[in-house]
């Protein structure tokens, strides 16, 4: 028997879970709870979870196909299911403000959802947090499901039969340099603008930083659109602001949420996250 008991979090969606020790060998009816949980409940947070990076990419095979992070993947092929959020580098040190990959993650800093521009989007992403700054690095939420909910009828019905195209080296780009090879690996493509969570038939529309256009419309109306609906889920009382707690892990559905990391003193404060994701099952235009 299970004692996973769920608390919705104080915000317009999530929840917090207890009773369940990740690391541990779940039954298919735990790991059922938890994909329900998921279409529910956007984020879910488990608290004191006695993590490693081998019982974490073993829970993310339970939920579906882990996804190679597409940095490496697109720079040199190499498969690498993990991604370090933060300022540790793999021998530990840290890395201050000035510091390449520091500014490179300050792309995350902008609204959008893990693998929006690629082929095969994200259907979660998987973090657990190893150490927390003491001030600052919160990594705030946005449900574009409730969103599309308080949209008027009219604009559900206007933009529910648009595709978007999202495209890394678009939103990348206003950061960073892109590599070539890793340029070159995440051609533009297209996605619904409106998606369907199969579970629960709820609905949501799917922007962010990487949606650049709506296929058939000029830049300008694209703009205006994108711009709109991107204002519309990001409003205060659509959002919550995760502090992280060191030991917790944290999934959430990148197919209806939106995200974006906030400031911390990287010069001062560690911060180490570890990242897997697992796929969606297909592209959006076949959902
Ligand atoms: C991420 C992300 C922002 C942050 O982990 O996918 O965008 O808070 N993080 O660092
Ligand atoms: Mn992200």
């Amino acid at each position: 028997m299970s004692r996973l008991a769920i608390e919705p979090l104080n915000a317009a969606f999530g929840a917090r879970i207890t009773g369940l020790d990740l690391t541990s060998d779940l039954s298919d009816e735990e790991i059922e709870a938890i994909r329900t949980a998921i279409d529910t409940w956007s984020f879910l947070c488990f608290p004191d979870q006695p993590m490693t990076d081998e019982a974490q990419l073993a829970f993310t095979r339970r939920l579906g196909e882990p996804e190679a992070e597409h940095v490496a993947l697109g720079t040199t092929g190499e498969v690498v299911l993990f991604g370090t959020v933060g300022n540790i580098a793999a021998d530990g040190s840290q890395q201050g403000s000035t510091h390449t990959r520091t500014h490179y993650q300050k792309g995350n800093r902008l609204w959008h959802s893990d693998s929006s521009f690629r082929r095969v989007p994200s259907f979660v992403s998987i973090t657990h947090a190893y150490e927390v700054p003491g001030e600052g690095g919160a990594t705030e939420f946005a449900s574009m499901r409730n969103a599309y909910a308080k949209l008027p009828p009219e604009m559900q019905a206007m933009i529910d039969p648009l595709h978007a195209i999202h495209d890394y080296v678009f939103s990348r780009t206003q950061v960073a340099p892109v590599d070539p090879n890793h340029a070159a690996s995440l051609p533009p493509i297209e996605n619904r603008l409106v998606r369907t969570n199969p579970g629960n038939g709820l609905k949501n529309y799917y922007v962010g930083s990487h949606a650049r256009s709506i296929v058939g419309w000029t830049g300008i109306e694209s703009r205006r659109l994108l711009d709109d609906l991107l204002e519309r889920a990001t409003v205060p009382e659509n959002t919550y602001a995760h502090q992280w707690q060191a030991g917790e892990t944290v999934i959430w559905d990148n197919r209806c949420l939106l995200h974006r990391g906030t400031r911390y003193d990287a010069d001062r404060w560690r911060r180490r996250m570890r990242q897997t994701r697992v796929a969606g099952t297909g592209p959006t235009l076949e959902e």
